[in-house]
């Protein structure tokens, strides 16, 4: 799996181009001041830099290589520095009660490794803290249009539900929505928006 992001990101061009994603553009107004952000499965950097600029203290983990050099290069040219750690997901330490937001925007995780990264992210969050989160549904392989292969690795409102069960949903919805971000995704897609408050309970 990581030699293949690897592949694909060592190229000058950059796979989901350097724009933000619009989910995150559009609720980013959401995040407190001086937001201690980590943003996971961050690929080539957009959404972190996009985060960064904005004044955000803002950390990034990918298992590529490749990723973080794209990163790095787009945060140089926007002026923004970025922690950026390269790490397979599931040997990530979260920490506890420590991000203020966790940005998982189309990270995609195997079956296996997923419920509990999902475990790790919510007890990772601050109380109030967010997950904001862009992701493929079933439908998706319909439409071809970017995303994963393999249907077990698409999400739906109830895993989403199931696999964190400390949060508020701000908005959890599945729609259709014109994604087009560089090569990798490409038109008509079904996604899963998931915006959650981390709640006591
Ligand atoms: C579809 S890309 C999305 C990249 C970025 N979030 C964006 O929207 O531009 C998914 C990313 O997740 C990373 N990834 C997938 N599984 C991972 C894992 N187990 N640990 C760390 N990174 C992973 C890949 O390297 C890839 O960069």
């Amino acid at each position: 799996m990581k030699e293949m992001w690897d592949e694909r990101y060592a190229v000058d061009e950059y796979f989901y181009g350097v724009q933000p994603n619009r989910l995150l553009q559009s609720v980013v107004g959401i995040l407190p001041s001086q937001a201690n952000v980590l943003c996971i499965g961050e690929g080539e950097g957009r959404n972190a830099v996009f985060l960064s600029r904005l004044g955000y203290k803002v950390t990034a983990i990918d298992f590529s290589i490749e990723a973080k050099k794209k990163a790095e290069e787009l945060a140089r040219k926007n002026k923004v520095s970025l922690d950026y750690q390269v790490y397979p997901i599931e040997d990530f330490y979260f920490g506890e009660k420590k991000w203020d937001a966790i940005i998982s925007i189309f990270c995609h995780l195997s079956i296996s490794i997923r419920g509990q990264a999902h475990k790790h992210i919510e007890s990772a969050l601050k109380t109030n803290g967010l997950f904001i989160s862009q992701s493929y549904s079933p439908e998706q392989m319909k439409f071809k249009t970017g995303g994963p292969k393999d249907p077990s690795m698409l999400y739906s409102e109830s895993l989403i539900q199931s696999d964190f069960t400390k949060f508020h949903w701000i908005r959890l919805e599945k729609v259709r929505s014109e994604i087009l971000e560089g090569k990798g995704h490409t038109g008509l897609s079904s996604v899963i928006n998931a915006i959650g408050l981390k709640k006591e309970y």
